[in-house]
């Protein structure tokens, strides 16, 4: 007998993905052991986001997480993982310069085997440099952590219609410079179906509402045991699924079914 592993996703499934609107499920992960949960329920992108300075390491933002940090976490999630796609985040100031940011990454996929990087805001030149060296990037555009002490708080962005018309511009621009995923963080849903229309490539809402082409939520919040309080626009699933395994399915099964987010968890 032989046992057939399940096949590895790559970006081109997200993007045929989005072309027959089928919803892309994401979660945050730090470790192997939710690695292979997640792999197990179908979720089908794992981002080892540098939330876990928070969520893992208890900080009140992510700006203490380094590039050492996140290559110990991206390899414990990339050891086990056989279907599911891994972006890894390049860290606060881990990108001032192409070079830099092309040594980081480099660290993120070679030692930690990440498939591809996020970085926050339009950092358009910094993109184009990646991508034309081989290295797939996400984008990250509306609520920037990593910019928490400029904006004084966590935030809806894109309210005001100037904000909003800047972040449709540099969410083309991104795609333009070779980005081949862009994740939007607490933005107006009208605003996010919008740049979700006019993007080919594939949007990842996070209190973006309904309309993006995938979720992500941090897992500790759809767990309900984050540090902090849990933020509007995420859910408890586990209150209802009554097992950590169950309420990751329970998450991956409300996106597919496009029943998360509900106008509750939106703006
Ligand atoms: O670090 C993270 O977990 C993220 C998500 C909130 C998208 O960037």
């Amino acid at each position: 007998m032989t046992l057939s592993l399940p096949k590895p996703l790559t970006l081109s499934d997200f993007v045929r993905m989005k072309q027959c609107g089928e919803k892309i499920s994401c979660l945050t992960a730090y470790d192997a052991s939710f690695s292979a949960v997640m792999d197990r329920v179908g979720i089908d992108i794992m981002l080892v986001g540098d939330s876990l300075g928070m969520t893992i390491q208890g900080h009140l933002s992510t700006l203490p997480v380094t590039v050492a940090d996140m290559v110990y976490h991206t390899r414990c999630v990339t050891h086990v993982k056989q279907r599911a796609f891994v972006i890894a985040d390049l860290p606060f100031m881990s990108y001032p310069t192409p070079v830099i940011a092309a040594n980081n990454a480099a660290k993120l996929m070679q030692s930690g085997g990440a498939q591809m990087v996020k970085i926050e805001g339009a950092q358009v030149e910094i993109v184009r440099s990646l991508v034309n060296q081989g290295i797939p990037v996400c984008g990250h555009l509306g609520l920037l952590p990593q910019h928490i002490n400029q904006l004084g708080g966590y935030r809806v962005q894109g309210k005001e219609p100037k904000e909003a018309e800047q972040m449709l511009n540099a969410a083309k621009q991104l795609e333009q410079s070779g980005a081949a995923l862009l994740v939007l963080e607490c933005v107006p849903a009208k605003l996010a179906k919008e740049i979700s229309l006019q993007l080919a490539i594939p949007v990842i809402g996070i209190g973006a509402g309904i309309d993006c082409d995938g979720q992500i939520l941090v897992l500790h919040d759809v767990l309900n045991i984050g540090l902090a309080k849990r933020p509007r626009f995420s859910k408890d699933f586990l209150q209802q699924a009554g097992s950590i395994e169950a309420a990751i399915s329970a998450f991956h099964h409300a996106v597919k079914q496009s029943q998360f987010p509900t106008l509750d968890h939106s703006f």
